[in-house]
């Protein structure tokens, strides 16, 4: 650098010309300087002071300790020690006493909604509304019963697992083995006759000759089905597997078999009955038998 000043203009320049172009010699401000110094210095104490680097498995911890999965923990115990009375008292009381507590069901709809959204959105719909072999819960149909301890038990102990003796256990033939393609084909229609859908009116007498001899133990002589079994109702137009005929000749055929998993070891008891109090709440709840 030099001082040399412009000939004709008093400004200072660094000396450098080309073809006559001179290059004026004007340093940043020192305030900016300082403040680029001082954000440099910053981030290397930053760096020393936080997480930052990263490495294989994780990244260089800083000195301060500080991590924000140890801060999410330390927020979750928190919760979940101002919740514990609350979760103390819904794991208690009686199942049917829970509605009659306001401030304990709207607690239990939250948690149990939260509940919901992580461990059963994934077969029964993000808002419950199911899928082909997953039952929607938003409406009053229920295959094993739509009371709150109806749906407690389903919820604790699971459908048709392995896992829990307690589970709701039933099974249906495949009648694919028992019955001629013709048989099948007339109790198809006479089912689907009952929720007014048949194709071929002039087998449905037929059909139902079948359905009486093979069907209606399990779902009843009506077709409104049977809860203890969870066999459904087949009167109603809502289907588990749907009601068009090729899938209905393939439900009888091959049976269904759906497995839903045990929540007993998985959520405690507070979260259970949170669950059951939200899928109650959800439209089609149905009060306690006397
Ligand atoms: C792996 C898939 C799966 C998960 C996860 C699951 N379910 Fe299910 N659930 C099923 C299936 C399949 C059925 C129907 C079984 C049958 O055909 O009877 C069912 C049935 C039910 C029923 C009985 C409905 C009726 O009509 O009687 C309830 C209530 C229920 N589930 C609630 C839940 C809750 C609450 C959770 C979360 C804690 C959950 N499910 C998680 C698969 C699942
Ligand atoms: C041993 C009891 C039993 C017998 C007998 C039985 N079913 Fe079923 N049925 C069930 C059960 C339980 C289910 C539910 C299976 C599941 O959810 O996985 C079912 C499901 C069905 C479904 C599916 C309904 C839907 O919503 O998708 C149809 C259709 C059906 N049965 C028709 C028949 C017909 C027709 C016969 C006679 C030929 C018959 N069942 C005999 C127990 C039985």
């Amino acid at each position: 650098m030099s001082d040399k000043k412009d000939d004709d203009l008093d400004y200072e320049t660094t000396g450098h010309e080309w073809d006559g172009i001179k290059e004026y010699n004007k340093p940043l401000p020192r305030w900016w300087l300082w403040t680029l110094y001082a954000t440099i210095i910053w981030a290397v104490l930053y760096t020393i002071a936080y997480p930052a680097w990263p490495g294989i498995k994780q990244a260089t911890p800083g000195l301060l300790g500080f991590s924000t999965r140890a801060e999410v923990e330390k927020d979750i115990a928190r919760f979940e020690g101002a919740n514990s009375g609350i979760n103390e008292q819904l794991a208690s009381v009686e199942l049917t006493e829970i509605s009659a507590d306001p401030n304990l069901t709207q607690y239990a709809q939250n948690a149990g909604g939260a509940v919901f959204r992580t461990w059963c959105a994934q077969c029964h719909g993000s808002g419950a509304a199911g899928a082909k072999g997953y039952p929607n819960l938003l409406d009053d149909d229920w295959l094993w019963g739509g009371d709150i301890e109806s749906i407690h038990a389903t919820i604790a102990h699971g459908i048709r697992n392995e896992d829990d003796p307690d589970a709701r256990y039933s099974e249906m033939p495949a009648f694919g083995d028992l019955l001629e393609p013709e048989e099948i084909a007339q109790v198809v229609n006479y089912v689907m006759s009952l929720s007014g859908e048949a194709q071929d009116a002039s087998i449905v007498d037929a059909g139902e000759t079948v359905f009486m001899d093979n069907c209606a133990a399990c779902h009843m002589e009506d077709g409104t089905g049977d809860r203890f079994q969870g066999a459904p109702n087949l009167t109603d137009a809502i289907w588990l597997y749907g009601g068009d005929y090729d899938t209905l000749v393939e439900t009888v055929e091959y049976s269904r078999f759906g497995v839903m998993p045990p929540w007993a070891d998985r959520l405690n008891e507070a979260q259970i009955r949170a669950v059951a109090t939200y899928v109650h709440g959800l439209g089609g709840g149905e009060a306690t038998p006397e």
